[in-house]
């Protein structure tokens, strides 16, 4: 089977290291790509957007089998275009990666269906969002509908941070919003493939979205993250699959719009149980790098089976070990990135044990330079989320990339309850 990768970030060289041990495997094609994922694909200059040149190229590399990596491409609806010419696909279409790409579609749904989230009101404009966050009080969180990229939610404490975020907001695209009751508790996230009928629980993980040490600063893609999130524990894990999840995916169905792929759900685990924060329609990213390395088993054969609807034939083993992953981002970020910056070591941090994931990275003549906010993603692995801690951060120091840093406590809160 030929397959074509879509996307360029550290997600995407981690599933391309697991297709790449597929036996099923016959070429591999990834497009854009980065230097890392060139160790293991083909790369294709095929941008996708231009959904009629995917589909040239699948006829013409006889392609089986298309794995989407990032969201905006299921948005705009390149999984259906693709199955409706008769290419397998990973990923579900433009209807169901609604669950990510529009907040108020998801929170109408878990009102109907009667999933815990977050208490909500979806406004269309500056009054009654004002209006919206004075009935919930603070702290309140305010969420743009669409597409953000992580950039779209404020969480506000004091009236004036609210009032400043809604004409920001409505200022920039005057189009619609999600204000809703925050929730106390720890995140954790969780992920089940389904082919529309059957799910197959996927890993946990939990990720680190501020920039700084101690949960500090503004909010980034993710800066680092482990696998598995053992707060999740194996009942709240049952409880959010029994209440989130499996009602999420028997209401796609019903309205004709099966999801197939997988759910990411971002969980908050309340005093009451999880509670749904948001859906993603893909894997996270850098959360895919934890997961990957865990995976016992044929990645390919699984997600072809989301889109066989032969889920439930599969299965998928993990290793009992815990996966860490520590992102080296390029300074600037979460704001403009330095790029250019010189990357170095890579050899040696692999050769201690580490995986070196290519998020953000060019080739330059010959040498490796960050081309991207995100820019590595070193993860390791440990009988004990210490252990996997202490290789990933040995692997970090191990690289010589003098524009770029690193948070210094991933996995803090499991190592301290670890203790
Ligand atoms: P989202 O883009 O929806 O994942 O939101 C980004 C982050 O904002 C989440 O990871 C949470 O940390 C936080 N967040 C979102 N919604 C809530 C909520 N209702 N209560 C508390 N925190 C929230
Ligand atoms: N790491 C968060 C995300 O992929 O959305």
């Amino acid at each position: 089977m030929n397959v074509l990768l879509l996307g360029s970030g550290g997600r995407e060289h981690a599933l391309a290291w697991k297709l790449a041990q597929s036996p099923r495997l016959t070429r591999l094609f990834a497009a854009p790509g980065n230097p890392g994922i060139a160790a293991h694909a083909t790369l294709v200059d095929l941008s996708p957007d231009d959904h009629r040149a995917v589909i040239d190229f699948c006829r013409r590399e006889h392609i089986g089998f298309v794995v989407i990596g990032p969201e905006a491409p299921l948005v705009a609806g390149l999984a259906d275009n693709l199955r409706a010419v008769g290419v397998g696909v990973f990923g579900p279409g433009k209807v169901a990666a609604q669950l990510e790409g529009s907040k108020g579609f998801t929170k109408d749904l878990c009102a109907r269906e009667n999933i815990p989230t977050a208490r909500y009101e979806r406004v269309h404009a500056l009054d009654g969002a004002r209006a919206a966050v004075g009935e919930f009080g603070l702290p309140v969180v305010i969420k743009a509908d669409g597409l953000a990229a992580g950039k779209g939610v404020t969480i506000a404490t004091t009236a004036e941070e609210a009032d400043a975020a809604l004409v920001a907001l409505f200022d920039a695209n005057g189009a619609e919003a999600v204000i809703e009751e925050f929730l106390e508790g720890e995140e954790a996230s969780l992920f089940v493939l389904t082919d529309g009928t059957h799910l197959l629980p996927f890993g946990s993980a939990q990720d680190h979205k501020r920039v700084g040490d101690g949960d500090t600063g503004p909010n980034t893609g993710g800066m680092g993250a482990y696998s598995p999130a053992r707060v999740l524990t194996p009942e709240l894990e049952q409880r959010a699959i029994d209440e989130i999840v499996r009602p999420t995916v028997q209401a796609m169905a019903r309205i004709g719009h099966p999801f197939q792929g997988v759910l990411y759900a971002g969980l908050m685990l309340t005093a009451d149980g999880p509670s749904l924060i948001e859906y993603n329609a893909r894997f996270g990213d850098p959360e895919c790098e934890v997961l990957m390395p865990r995976l016992d088993g044929d990645l390919l054969e699984i997600l072809m089976a989301t889109d066989a609807g032969t889920l439930d034939a599969v299965s998928a083993a993990w290793r009992e070990e815990t996966a860490l992953t520590v992102v080296m981002a390029a300074s600037g970020y979460p704001g403009t990135p330095d790029r250019g910056g010189a990357i170095g070591g890579i050899g040696t941090a692999e050769a201690g044990g580490a995986i070196v994931f290519h998020a953000g990275t060019a080739d330059r003549d010959g040498a490796l330079v960050a081309n991207g906010g995100r820019v590595l993603a070193v993860t390791a692995t440990g009988a004990t989320v210490a252990e996997a801690q202490a290789a990933a951060y040995r692997a970090v120091d191990s690289i010589d990339f003098p524009t770029g840093f690193a948070r210094r406590d991933i996995g803090w809160r499991e190592v301290a309850r670890e203790g």
